[in-house]
């Protein structure tokens, strides 16, 4: 018989469940909208490439959304990535995989290029989080294991999903400098919460109620 090669994913991560993912969905049209409305916002529609005053659908803005909502763990690309089969190979990550697990969203950001949420690793959860993944996009800062931990909810036109990772750890980076935005408004509702901004167009919604989103860590083949 003959020995297969494991094949790697595209990407490993928590991939939320259904109902959640449907729900997760509902929840980001909702920030959108409320945030999209609020007066402080329209009065800053230049870094969204907007007059002042104007109107700007966000719903619109964010053209694009991934398939399948989903925290990436490891980015793979089907073993080109450096350390995949290392990653593939840790017994924690074998031992996570299709376990189910209940993701902490603590916060909504929006920036002209990603909307996304701020996830909050679990210490079971940090397991199986490379060491790397920070400096592997700002190599020349440092951020507490999984700060770049994030659900891609959706991109402007021509980004790629990878940027949202990198929009969360700006504004990480700002709040570890300490600048922790204006606070601007106040949503309600599902998304109740402080909306703050950090200029250039950084929003970040701080949630009053943390979400709990039901997922199973896996492997994303495509
Ligand atoms: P994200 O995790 O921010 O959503 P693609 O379709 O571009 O191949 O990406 C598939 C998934 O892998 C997306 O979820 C994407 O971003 C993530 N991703 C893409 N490139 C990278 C990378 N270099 N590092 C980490 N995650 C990545």
């Amino acid at each position: 018989p003959t020995l297969e090669k494991e094949l790697l994913p595209l990407y490993f991560g928590w991939f939320l469940a259904k109902r959640d993912e449907d729900g997760m969905r509902k929840t980001s049209h909702e920030f959108l909208e409320q945030l999209g409305n609020l007066k402080a916002f329209k009065k800053r529609l230049l870094p969204y490439g907007c007059e002042d005053k104007q109107k700007l659908d966000l719903l619109k803005y964010f053209a694009k959304s991934p398939n399948i909502l989903h925290c990436t763990a490891k980015y793979c690309d089907y073993g080109k990535v450096l350390g995949s089969e290392e990653y593939a190979q840790q017994e924690a990550v074998k031992k996570a995989y299709s376990k189910g697990y209940t993701l902490h969203i603590s916060a909504l950001f929006a920036t002209p290029k990603t909307v996304g949420a701020q996830v909050e690793l679990q210490p079971d959860q940090l397991l199986v989080w490379p060491a790397d993944a920070e400096k592997e996009v700002m190599p020349k800062d440092t951020f507490p294991k999984g700060s770049r931990a994030h659900i891609t909810l959706g991109t402007a036109a021509d980004i790629q999903d990878v940027q949202t990772g990198i929009d969360l750890l700006e504004f990480i980076k700002l709040q570890q400098s300490g600048k922790d935005g204006e606070h601007l408004g106040d949503l309600t509702g599902a998304v109740a919460g402080k909306v703050s901004y950090y200029d250039n167009g950084m929003w970040l919604l701080n949630l009053s109620r943390k979400l709990e989103v039901k997922s199973i860590f896996s492997g994303y083949y495509g």
